[in-house]
């Protein structure tokens, strides 16, 4: 089995490195006066406790379930697995969202990845303003096409060529058929807990919204669409040997998130993405890293920058997208060739590679590539997640969490966690109620002990401290 994951952000239930500042700088206070580094400061705050009604959301969503199926357009945004009503959000700023009620939150879903750099950045907003007074879709081609595919192309080692389109699930779509079209074989492997989005090969042991629902697997998923998908616990080196083993000639690609998010925040432990690049390349398989949490969030070359590890093809989406929707995927050339028309592999889209998208993603990757920002992400998540797992321990609960930069996750159970079992063993009866409290206080965190967390940019010191309380408050009274 997996060995515990080492020189990782925070590995499981360990101590951050970083010390309380005893000699924070008046002017900048998360600077350090003697050394002038950033450092962890742990600042008194009180959490004023407000007038928290949610009757309008109430109202909002009470109409909405009899326009839309169950009141959403996407599962998890429902609450079902932390019960009552979800709130409705009537804007977004920075780090925060306030909802139809005048409730403010500290936001550390940033719309399930793509805000960070903070929500509704004033730079983007001013680019795609700019991008709006010539049209909002143009069906063919545009230089900002070329401006954001080259930036892609600069930052993710695995990418050479790149097709953009309108969101993660068309993204993984796209990749999984190439991956069939280059290998002229049919099996893929996917790791239990792992979403690749909503296409039927992949809604087999998906974590995320299937998991949070606890659906085994979707109804109306043909047997045929299913029946080459292989899946293995995550982190399992046997499994996957097995699995080659037994269809040697057959597998045609193995996909994962290399950091699972979508059944919480699982790491890969020590040398399994090594392994898999192995194991794949002696067998004439594809290494897939559906990198469309991770992609530009672990580094600025996502997750195989972060590990040193490059697959073939690589998904990408959210972040990419700057809050507007986008997809893509990319990788080496002689694979990437075969996509129509340049080559006979057809995947298409009426609205890929839309002017407004791709300005959104072009200046948050502008932002994000500026010095410090990843080592910022890195000091402000090591001191959330070390903040609410010292205010599980002082207040007696069993609790393992993790992070790496803008990316993070905790359960309520003593851990370690290295796959999507692991993650069950977690009482979800009781997240749900640190859930609805946490958010009584002002923080939104993932309506789901089944989602990572998401730092960015814009979450300053205060926010961290604040949550940091309210967390404390909140797990000494459960
Ligand atoms: C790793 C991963 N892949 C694919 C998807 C699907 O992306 P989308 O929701 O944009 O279709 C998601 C969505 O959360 C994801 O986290």
């Amino acid at each position: 089995m997996a060995a515990a994951v080492s020189g990782i952000g925070l590995s499981w239930g360990s101590k951050v490195s970083q010390r309380p500042c005893s000699s924070p700088s008046s002017s900048s206070p998360s600077r350090c006066r003697s050394s002038g580094r950033r450092c962890v400061i742990r600042m008194a705050v009180t959490v004023e406790k407000k007038n928290f009604t949610l009757q309008k959301s109430e109202e909002i969503f009470n109409a909405a379930k009899d326009l839309m199926p169950g009141g959403v357009n996407s599962p998890v945004r429902a609450f079902k697995s932390v019960g009552g009503q979800p709130i409705v959000i009537d804007s977004v700023k920075g780090s925060h969202m306030w909802d139809v009620d005048g409730n403010e939150y500290i936001d550390y879903v940033g719309s399930w990845g793509p805000a960070i750099i903070g929500h509704a950045d004033d730079k983007v907003l001013a680019a795609l303003a700019e991008t709006m007074k010539k049209g909002t879709s143009f069906g063919a081609p545009c230089a900002l096409e070329n401006e954001l595919a080259e930036m892609v192309i600069a930052a993710v080692p695995s990418i050479d060529m790149v097709r953009f389109v309108n969101s993660g699930t068309e993204a993984c779509m796209g990749v999984l058929r190439l991956a069939r079209a280059f290998t002229n074989r049919q099996k893929i492997i996917k790791f239990e807990g792992c979403y690749h989005g909503h296409a039927d090969p992949f809604l087999v042991k998906a974590g995320s919204g299937v998991a949070t629902l606890g659906l085994p697997d979707s109804p109306g998923v043909p047997k045929a669409a299913t029946i080459d998908t292989l899946t293995s616990p995550f982190n399992d080196f046997q499994t996957v040997e097995d699995l080659f083993k037994a269809h040697k000639e057959d597998i045609a690609a193995v996909i994962l998130e290399p950091v699972v998010g979508n059944a919480g925040f699982i790491p890969p432990s020590s040398d399994f993405l090594n392994f898999l690049r192995r194991i794949t390349k002696e067998n004439g398989a594809l290494l897939i890293f559906d990198e469309v949490m991770t992609g530009f969030r672990l580094a600025y070359g996502g997750a195989q920058e972060y590990f040193g590890i490059t697959p073939d093809l690589t998904t990408l989406g959210k972040i990419i997208g700057g809050g507007l929707p986008v997809g893509a995927y990319g990788g080496r050339r002689d694979i990437m060739e075969m996509v129509a028309p340049a080559g006979p592999m057809y995947q298409a889209g009426t609205l890929s590679g839309n002017p407004l998208a791709m300005t959104a993603g072009i200046h948050t990757l502008k932002r994000l590539k500026e010095p410090g920002s990843y080592e910022y992400l890195d000091k402000i998540t090591a001191e959330l997640v070390q903040g609410i797992l010292d205010a599980g321990k002082n207040a007696g609960h069993e609790m393992c969490g993790g992070y790496i930069r803008g990316m993070f996750g905790f359960f309520f159970t003593k851990g370690p966690v290295y796959n999507f079992e692991d993650a069950k063993k977690s009482d979800t009866a009781k997240f749900a109620k640190f859930y609805r409290a946490m958010l009584e206080e002002g923080v939104y965190f993932a309506p789901s002990q089944f989602e990572a967390g998401f730092t960015g940019l814009a979450h300053t010191s205060e926010d961290i401290q604040r949550t940091i309380a309210a967390a404390d408050k909140v797990l000494r009274q459960l």
